[in-house]
């Protein structure tokens, strides 16, 4: 595994634990960055395909090297990750449009600002199955000057709204995360 920024192994043993032994046949990722999470829910058999969705855009990440190491970490699971590059918004928007098959998992760490996030909660839980499962990443994160912060409140405002049809499965021990079932 290829990394130039670990952003995803202080989740591992909270995910090894809720999510180990689980299997979900289609999975959807809002940020992929370099593929760890990815890598991850991929070599567990979690799920057994991955749409991948990120800008992989250098401007927001810090350097241009971070695709070709998306690209060459994924490799090995060949037609089991279908890479979709470019604003979740559209991407999301497009895959409702298109009436694509839902997915049984969700994970969502894309855009950390309020509206961003709040949005891809949103479009992640449309193409969400019945029972499916979404991962929701820094919901209890951040402090007065902590951009995490946004991502709070974006989910104060999914709750409000979403609340009654999802049950809590797993509030992160290790890591600032919720994991959420659909129920309606
Ligand atoms: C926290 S990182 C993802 C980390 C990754 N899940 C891991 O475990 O290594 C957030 C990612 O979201 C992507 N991102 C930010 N805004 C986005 C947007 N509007 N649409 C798609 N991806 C976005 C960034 O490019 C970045 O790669």
């Amino acid at each position: 595994m290829i990394t130039t920024c670990d952003m995803f192994s202080r989740c591992v043993p909270d995910w090894a634990q809720w999510l180990g032994g689980k299997r979900f046949e289609r999975g959807l990722e809002i940020g992929s960055y370099e593929g760890a999470s990815a890598c991850w829910l991929l070599s567990q058999g979690v799920v057994q395909s991955l749409t991948c969705v990120d800008l992989w855009d250098p401007r927001y990440q810090g350097h241009s090297g971070v695709e070709l190491n998306f690209d060459t970490n994924v490799a090995e699971f060949g037609n089991r990750v279908a890479k979709r590059k470019g604003d979740s918004y559209k991407v999301l928007s497009s895959l409702i449009a298109s009436g694509a098959p839902k997915f049984q998992f969700a994970y969502v760490d894309g855009d950390h600002s309020g509206a961003s996030a709040l949005r891809d909660m949103v479009l992640a839980w449309e193409l969400l199955d019945l029972h499916g499962i979404m991962i929701l990443d820094d919901v209890h994160a951040g402090g007065p000057h902590d951009p995490r912060t946004y991502v709070v409140h974006a989910f104060s405002g999914f709750q409000a709204a979403y609340g009654p049809y999802f049950t809590f499965e797993w509030g992160g021990r290790e890591v600032p995360q919720v994991i959420l079932r659909k129920l309606v």
